[in-house]
């Protein structure tokens, strides 16, 4: 495996390539786990070459606190990625990254930015949106693999690439679980022994809104989740929205002509966990 540490090695390298070999392109901010390992293996089954960047991206961090504790593990990922024969890990500094500038550009995604995630961390979806354009333009791949565990943040990067004309295909992936069904997360090495044994009421709880969905209004399945959590001394409820896919507008109302998910924050302590599930 080849790793690079700054852009123009990287953009030499893969400029000798043979110009009809596909690069897949797999971004992440590291402390990688099965998860991003899952989206990896689909890279490498449907691309030539897998580029796997590792940046912990300061400005889509809205509390300083979770940028500081975010788990930083990049030699162990390196070898990580290497034992699963990525071609290469691109791991480059704030500097390669921002310039002299650590600072978003503030896109319009139409609204997806508003709602859920968006209106609870400030600016996160600018600073994802920020990093994603510069990655995608300096790897310049054929695919690009994002995980449906941040749905949001996926339609979003599929708005951004429309948007500011990118060419390449955005290809979602299925959310890879723990077997007791937590979603995986580098945030899950955070949790105490306490916190990990109540955290699969999360997936839990979006099963029973699946079962529930069809049967009942969304107010009653709304309801039903919040009853769950209120009497729960370790997980605290942040919101659960049902929305359409296409515009993830939280919807109190069923129109069967539509796609909904739902989709859940919850914070143990101070970590914060989100997870969804597609309802029909
Ligand atoms: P990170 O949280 O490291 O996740 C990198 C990719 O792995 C994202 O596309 C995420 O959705 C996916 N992923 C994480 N956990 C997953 C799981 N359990 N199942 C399936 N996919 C999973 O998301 C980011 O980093 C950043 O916002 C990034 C896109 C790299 C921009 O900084």
């Amino acid at each position: 495996m080849e790793v690079f540490k700054k852009i123009n090695p990287l953009q030499d390298y893969l400029s000798n390539i043979n110009i009809n070999k596909t690069i897949g392109f797999v971004p992440t901010m590291g402390a990688l786990h099965e998860g991003h390992l899952s989206l990896i293996k689909k890279s490498q089954l449907e691309s030539d070459l897998t580029v796997v960047s590792i940046f912990v991206n300061p400005t889509q961090f809205d509390k300083k606190e979770d940028l500081i504790t975010y788990p930083k593990t990049q030699q162990k990922d390196i070898d990580l990625l290497k034992s699963i024969d990525c071609d290469i890990a691109f791991v480059p500094s704030i500097k390669d990254i921002y310039e002299n500038k650590v600072k978003s550009h503030n896109f319009d995604f139409g609204g997806l930015e508003k709602v859920m995630e968006g209106s609870f961390r400030k600016d996160h979806f600018d600073g994802v949106g920020t990093v994603v354009k510069r990655l995608l333009e300096i790897v310049k791949p054929t695919n690009a693999y994002f995980g449906e565990k941040d749905f949001q943040q996926l339609q979003i990067i599929k708005k951004m690439v429309k948007i500011e004309k990118i060419h390449v295909n955005i290809i979602g992936c299925e959310i890879y679980r723990e077997n007791d069904g937590l979603a995986m997360s580098s945030r899950n090495t955070r949790l105490n022994k306490k916190q990990r044994e109540e955290a699969p009421l999360i997936y839990q709880t979006l099963l029973k809104v699946q079962k529930q969905f069809h049967n009942n209004s969304i107010n009653d399945v709304k309801e039903m989740v919040k009853n769950t959590f209120k009497n729960n001394t370790v997980l605290d409820l942040e919101y659960f929205e049902i929305a359409d896919i296409d515009t993830l507008t939280p919807t109190s109302l069923k129109n069967k002509n539509m796609k909904y998910r739902g989709f859940i924050a919850v914070f143990a302590d101070t970590v914060r966990l989100i997870d969804n599930i597609a309802l029909n």
